[in-house]
This record gives C-alpha cells, sequence and structure tokens, in this order.
C-alpha cells in the first residue's frame, strides 16, 4: 500500500489545502494529513482544534486520516510507513524553503520521496496568515475556507 504524508501547519486549513488534500488523495491508497506540533510557533488554533477542523473538512474522502506529529517528519515518516511527502507550491517564493526542506529529508531517508504538487491557479494567493489577517478585520471569508472555519475563525476573534 502505497501512503503519502501531507504535513503543514493547518493554522487553519484552507480551499487551498483542501485542493492539495484531494489531488493527494487521489495519487496514493492513503494519505495522511499531518499537523506539525511546533513549540517555536504560536498557532492561533491549538493542534485539538486544527485536528477536528481538519476532519470535518475531509470527512467525504475516504482515504484521507488526519494526524500530528512532533519532531523530524522523516521519524513520523518511518513511523507509519509513509513512502512520500506531499507539499503545495504556490508561488516561486515558496520554492527556495521547500527545495532545501526536500533535500534534508532526503538526506535523512533517500528512500522517501518529496512529491510537489502545483496549487490550482485560483488558491496561488491563498494562505492561512492572510485568512487570519482578514478574519481579524471582519473580511468576508466565504471564498478562503469552508463554512466550518469561517465560524470558527470568528470565535477565536471575538474571544481575544
Ligand atoms: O505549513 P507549514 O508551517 O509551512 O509546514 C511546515 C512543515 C510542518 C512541513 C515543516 O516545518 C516540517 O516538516 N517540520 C518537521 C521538522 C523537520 O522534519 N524538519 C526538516 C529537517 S531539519
Amino acid at each position: 500500500m502505497k501512503t503519502a504524508i501531507y504535513p503543514g501547519s493547518f493554522d487553519p486549513v484552507t480551499y487551498g489545502h483542501i485542493d492539495i488534500i484531494k489531488r493527494g488523495a487521489n495519487l496514493f491508497d492513503k494519505l495522511i494529513v499531518a499537523v506539525l506540533l511546533n513549540p517555536s510557533k504560536k498557532p492561533l488554533f491549538s493542534v485539538e482544534e486544527r485536528v477536528e477542523l481538519l476532519k470535518a473538512v475531509t470527512y467525504d474522502i475516504p482515504n484521507v486520516e488526519i494526524d500530528y506529529f512532533d519532531g523530524l517528519l522523516v521519524d513520523y515518516a518511518k513511523k507509519v510507513n509513509a513512502n512520500a511527502i506531499i507539499k503545495g507550491l504556490r508561488m516561486v517564493s515558496d520554492f527556495e524553503y521547500e527545495f532545501q526542506m526536500a533535500l534534508i529529508n532526503k538526506k535523512l531517508n533517500p528512500s522517501l520521496e518529496t512529491i510537489f504538487l502545483m496549487t490550482s491557479a485560483k488558491y496561488g494567493y491563498l494562505s492561512s496568515s492572510v485568512v487570519k489577517e482578514i478574519a481579524q478585520f471582519g473580511g468576508c471569508l466565504s471564498e478562503f475556507v469552508p463554512d466550518i472555519v469561517a465560524q470558527k475563525l470568528k470565535e477565536k476573534f471575538l474571544d481575544n
């Protein structure tokens, strides 16, 4: 069975991520969407909230699993028997960092491939950071995130 991991912060998941999830799930028997527990970042949503939102927006894709991990991605890949890492690329500006990560991960585990999917043109500008900024100022989110995510974002900024 061929398994891929789609790692990220997903703080929160956007339509851009969902596009990559659907396309990645078509290429592999199983796609594990894995939220990184990164103590050095200050996320808006807890890992539990991010996992819950990812589960809600992917419930209709049978070969997608949602999980979280800490430490190195290559170690997590070994643990779940993954063959590949899926990453989405938006702009040239993503490339340098992603290229470095792909080379490092290849060095750490030569049998683990990184596969890049070019974002669909309509999501090229989209990021979780931009979505949070729009939410903070009460802007309309309907084109960027599913309703359940928009609702959670509103609650977050009402609470703060
Ligand atoms: O959504 P993001 O924040 O761009 O995702 C970044 C992520 C989670 C893909 C990246 O930070 C990662 O893979 N971190 C795990 C640690 C690791 O394996 N680093 C590379 C080797 S030093």
